[in-house]
């Protein structure tokens, strides 16, 4: 091939262009091989051809990149047609679903981390637009989607059923317990040092096993803290951590949008949130978390769950058995909150019934919750 025809094949397809070694590439397309799961054991690929039109797609949170469509396509193409999905998939515009198509033929299919932990700006349609990397996708139904699976028993359909929108069980198919956890930002990581609403490891850790344990893709992951160890060769996921790590640390929080908080009563919320209500004790400025303010900043502090009022169960399942303080980043966009989703508002955040530090005395509760709103 010449160079003006390399020139223009990159042109055609400005995602192929990408280098996919990038951070960026890796973190919205990169399968790590995953497709022995969703293709070969689970089947998606033929749940999509057959029965989930992009109006299904859109009903189970997953989102359209509008960069990646040609003028028109959706004026032109019917939305209750599974059709258009397989097309839409052929342009890589599904967030964090990757196939291959042949002809009309959708012949496998694969996840990236983009699905969970990317969503879009709305800008075309719901659920259609600009992608927002790292901005949880709590519209996202994980669970609806396995469920489709014709591999997938009623017994542990009735599991994923249960979870909803924003929910997911990273360690489900490792100790079967039902569980599920709110999917978390994965921007603003900057300077937090240990990920997981458990402080299990710091972030390349944490990438490691979910993309060999939960997205199935082919690579290595031990710990026998959580008496898991998976071997494949090749290993298609370590050699791709690092550049994921700078892509996932380059994404900053997003600010709040002007006029979606009361300035002034911010101002009187970080008096409280810093003084009375002590806050600042374990939600430490900048990070707003103290993972790292323990006498060794590379071993995690971390919270006993009766400590900080909140149900035992998931941390137990975790190998740390602790909560991590959350760091707190645009809490204006992923309600609701704690990891289990137990508190739907902030205020509810600082009122809720056995949430110990996190209530507050009656008479500062508005102020506080409202500072938070920042
Ligand atoms: C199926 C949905 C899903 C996929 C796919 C997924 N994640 Fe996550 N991610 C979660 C959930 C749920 C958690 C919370 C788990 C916990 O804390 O116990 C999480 C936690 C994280 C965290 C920790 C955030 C914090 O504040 O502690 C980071 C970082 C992260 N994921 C990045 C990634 C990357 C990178 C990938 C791709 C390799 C990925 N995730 C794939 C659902 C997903
Ligand atoms: C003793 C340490 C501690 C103190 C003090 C504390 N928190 Fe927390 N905070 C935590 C822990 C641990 C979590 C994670 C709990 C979970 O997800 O189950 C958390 C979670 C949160 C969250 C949820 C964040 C999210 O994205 O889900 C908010 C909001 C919050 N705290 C606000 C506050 C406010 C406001 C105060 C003061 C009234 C406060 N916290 C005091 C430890 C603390």
């Amino acid at each position: 091939m010449g160079a003006l025809s390399l020139a223009l094949a990159a042109l055609e397809s400005s995602t192929e262009a990408q280098p996919a070694d990038t951070g960026q590439f890796i973190f919205r397309f990169d399968t790590f091989g995953d497709e022995q799961l969703w293709t070969d054991v689970l089947r998606i690929h033929e749940v999509i051809q057959s029965s989930m039109s992009p109006a299904t797609a859109l009903a189970v949170g997953l989102k359209v990149d509008s960069m990646a469509l040609p003028p028109d396509f959706l004026a032109t193409h019917s939305l209750a047609d599974p059709a258009t999905t397989v097309e839409l998939i052929r342009l890589n515009a599904v967030v964090g679903l990757v196939g291959t198509v042949r002809g009309h033929t959708l012949k496998s299919v694969g996840i990236t981390c983009a699905i969970c932990h990317s969503t879009v700006d709305d800008s075309v349609a719901p659920g259609v637009g600009k992608r927002l990397d790292g901005w949880p996708n709590r519209d996202l139904n994980p669970g609806a989607i396995i469920a489709l699976s014709p591999a997938v028993n009623d017994e542990q359909k009735a599991v994923y059923n249960s979870w909803g929108p924003g929910f997911y069980d990273a360690r489900f198919n490792i100790d079967g317990i039902n569980d599920p956890a709110l999917i978390p930002p994965a921007f603003g990581l900057q300077g937090v040092g240990f990920e997981t609403y458990t402080g299990d490891g710091p972030i390349s850790y944490w990438n490691n096993y979910v993309a060999v344990t939960q997205m199935g893709g082919h690579g290595s992951f031990c710990d026998p803290r959580i008496n898991v160890c998976v071997t494949q060769e090749p290993d298609l996921v370590t050699p791709k951590l690092p550049a994921l790590l700078e892509y996932q640390l380059g994404l900053l929080t997003p600010p709040a949008p002007a006029g979606s908080f009361d300035p002034a009563a911010a101002r009187r919320g970080e008096a409280i949130f810093k003084g009375k209500a002590g806050c600042d004790g374990c939600h430490i400025p900048p990070t707003f978390t103290d993972v790292r303010s323990g006498p060794d900043p590379d071993t995690p502090l971390l919270h006993a769950p009766d400590e900080v009022g909140m149900d035992p169960q998931y941390a137990l399942r975790s190998a740390t058995k602790l909560y991590r303080t959350t760091p707190l980043r645009a809490l204006w966009q992923h309600p609701p909150y704690f990891h289990d989703g137990s508190a739907a508002t902030l205020a509810d955040v600082v009122k809720g019934l056995c949430r110990k530090p996190h209530q507050m005395p009656v008479a500062s509760s508005t102020a506080a919750s409202r500072q938070i709103e920042m």
